[in-house]
This record gives structure tokens, C-alpha cells and sequence, in this order.
């Protein structure tokens, strides 16, 4: 049966290639048509703001609806696939309601004691990204002295954990006191890049040098630690924090990239979309972590659409402690 709803949805309020602020997006209420043959409506309960949004957003236009991972119910159905009742990830959009073919959502089990909210955060985009950025491309070994740049974002927290788990010496580089702390209540240590000796912290700890760094950062406070990789070290650079809010991506700072043959360097990027195919066994390992206490993840809780803009341009210029997912 056609099931008639509403959803409030946060669209921008201006061309996404100029600055996000506060007021970048209002929120709007639409009737959603029922779902078609294939489709499904979901209820959105929890959905992750990340970094990428933001990317996406420089080549759209006021009005735009951004994408958001989401888990949620299934309130009408249209597919063999999924029930009404039935809990769903699945790509979506800032919205409390969403409307989607049955084949792009997943059903969602939450292993037992994982929060929901989880779904969205460390079972979702940025734990998976950490998950295969360490053990696919770092592939850290027991007493290496690996760095992770911004070590308490969404990414930076899970990659940092996953690191110490395989038996490697990890520090964490982020900004300001209440990160360093919430990094030490997960058990990695951290130092501020805030603080004038922030490098002589980062000599005193490798003395001999870095065998690695898990950047998410690569700005200039990456191009300092790169100087201090040792032969062979390596770089899994995963994101360009530092130039998330430029209009157009700017080019990665390094002073002297043929340091790169003078010391053996590997710099490898990559992207979680292209270990998807594993996504199923990197949920049940993370899930694992979880469940045994190995692996924590705190976040910063927006409360509905209204205030998610807000805390989005905090996101974007460093000023959300812990990943950020919205209440819906
Ligand atoms: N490769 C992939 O497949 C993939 C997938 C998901 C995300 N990513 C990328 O991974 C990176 C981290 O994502 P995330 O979800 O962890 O983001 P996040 O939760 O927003 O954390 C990012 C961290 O970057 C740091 N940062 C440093 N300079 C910054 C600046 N100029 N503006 C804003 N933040 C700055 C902040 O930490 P401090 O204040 O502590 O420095 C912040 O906590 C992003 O670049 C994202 O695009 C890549």
C-alpha cells in the first residue's frame, strides 16, 4: 500500500563552490512520493557528515540536498528485498526521510553491544576507510613508530587504535588539549600541533626517525613529519584536510619532493571505495574490536538537520572534537 510522508531535508543556500558558515543550509519540509517498484522509504535515524560533502559541494548549487551515510528503518517498501520494520545502511542524504532503490541499502544487524549510531561511524564510511587504509596500504609492523595525523577526526581515531592493535608504536598529532585528552582515554598518546614544540615532542619520541605516517592532514604540518620518515618509510595519505575549504583543491606542499628517491619513501593514497568488495569481513573484523573492547570511537552529536550546518562548518575548519554524525 502507498504510504504518503513528509521529509525535512537541508538544502543549501547558496552555490557550494563559496565559504560554508552556519547559515549554508535551511531546513525544508516536501511531501515525498511513495515508493516505486525497486524503492524503499527509510526513516533516518542517524546519518554521518564527513569531510567528502564538502568536495562534493563545490560543484553545486543553492538548493542542493548534500549525500550523507545513513542507517535507519524501512517505512514503505516496493522490493522483495526489505520489510517495513526492517533496519538499513545505506547512501542517503541530509534528510529525515529518504527514498532510494532497494539495491543501494544493505540490511543492518547491530551486533550486540554496538550503538546504533555506530552504523554511521566506526562500522560505516570512516571506519572502513581507516580500517583498509591501515591494514591494506600501511600495513604496520610490531615496534614501528607510526604518526596519524589528524588523529581525533572520524578516520584519524579508528586508525590510530587499529595501529596500536598490531603491536606498532603510535602517536597521534592533533589540535588542542581536548583532543590530546580524548585521544588518551582511548590509549594513544598525542601531541598538539597547536604548541611552538610540537616537532621537538614528535624528535624526543622517534629519535631515529618515523617508519610511517597515516596522514589525513597533508599540509604543512605533514610536509614536517615526512622530513622525518626514515629510509624507506611510508606515507598512506588518506585525505587534504588542510585544504578542505578551498574552492578548488591546493597542491600538496612538500619542500623537496625528490627526498622521495634520496631516502627510499613510498607516499601510496587511497580510497576505502576501492576495497568495497570486502566491506562484509571489515565490518564483522571491526565489529570484533568492539565487542572486545579494543576499539572505541567518540563522536559529536548534532541534533537534527537544523543544527547540522552549523556543525559542519565547525567540521571544516577543525573545530568538531570526535566524528560527527547527526541525530536525526
Ligand atoms: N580516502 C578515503 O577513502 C577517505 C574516506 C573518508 C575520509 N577521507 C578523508 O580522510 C580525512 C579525515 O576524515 P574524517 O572523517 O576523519 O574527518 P574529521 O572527523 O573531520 O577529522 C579531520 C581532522 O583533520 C584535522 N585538520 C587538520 N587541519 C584541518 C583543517 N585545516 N581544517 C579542518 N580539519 C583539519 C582536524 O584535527 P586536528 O584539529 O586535530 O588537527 C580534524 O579533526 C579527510 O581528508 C577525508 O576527506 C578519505
Amino acid at each position: 500500500m502507498a504510504v504518503s510522508v513528509t521529509t525535512h531535508e537541508a538544502r543549501l543556500t547558496h552555490d557550494g563552490v563559496d565559504p560554508i558558515t552556519a547559515d549554508s543550509f535551511e531546513v525544508v519540509e516536501r511531501g515525498l512520493p511513495s515508493a516505486l517498484d525497486g524503492e524503499i522509504v527509510i526513516d533516518v535515524r542517524f546519518a554521518s557528515l564527513d569531510p567528502s560533502q564538502r568536495i562534493r559541494l563545490r560543484s553545486e548549487s543553492v538548493g542542493f540536498v548534500p549525500p550523507a551515510g545513513i542507517v535507519g528503518t524501512v517505512v514503505d517498501s516496493r522490493s522483495d528485498q526489505f520489510a517495513v520494520g526492517d533496519t538499513v545502511i545505506a547512501p542517503g542524504a541530509w534528510a529525515t526521510k529518504v527514498c532510494i532503490p532497494a539495491a543501494a541499502a544493505e540490511r543492518y544487524e547491530a551486533p550486540d553491544g554496538v550503538a546504533l549510531h555506530h552504523a554511521v561511524g566506526l562500522l560505516g564510511l570512516t571506519g572502513l576507510t581507516a580500517y583498509f587504509g591501515v591494514t591494506r596500504v600501511l600495513r604496520p609492523l610490531a615496534g614501528e613508530k607510526i604518526v596519524v595525523t589528524g588523529a581525533f577526526g572520524g578516520v584519524g581515531q579508528v586508525a590510530a587504535q587499529l595501529i596500536a592493535a598490531s603491536g606498532a608504536d603510535v602517536l597521534g598529532v592533533t589540535g588542542g588539549p581536548e583532543k590530546v585528552d580524548g585521544l588518551k582515554r582511548l590509549g594513544i598518546p598525542a601531541v598538539d600541533h597547536r604548541r611552538a614544540d610540537w616537532l621537538a615532542e614528535i624528535d624526543r619520541w622517534a629519535p631515529d626517525g618515523l617508519h610511517a605516517v597515516f596522514d589525513n592532514v597533508w599540509g604543512d604540518a605533514s610536509a614536517r613529519l615526512v622530513e622525518r620518515l626514515r629510509p624507506l618509510g611510508r606515507v598512506a595519505l588518506c585525505g587534504q584536510m588542510s585544504g578542505i575549504g578551498e574552492a578548488v583543491v591546493p597542491p600538496l606542499p612538500l619542500d623537496n619532493w625528490f627526498r622521495l628517491v634520496t631516502r627510499s619513501l613510498t607516499v601510496q593514497g587511497f580510497r576505502a571505495v576501492d576495497f568495497a568488495a570486502e566491506n562484509v569481513a571489515a565490518r564483522r573484523a571491526l565489529a570484533d574490536m568492539i565487542a572486545s573492547g579494543a576499539l572505541g570511537q567518540e563522536v559529536h552529536v548534532a541534533s537534527g538537520w537544523a543544527a547540522a550546518g552549523s556543525a559542519f562548518a565547525d567540521l571544516l575548519t577543525g573545530r568538531v572534537v570526535g566524528k560527527l554524525i547527526v541525530e536525526v
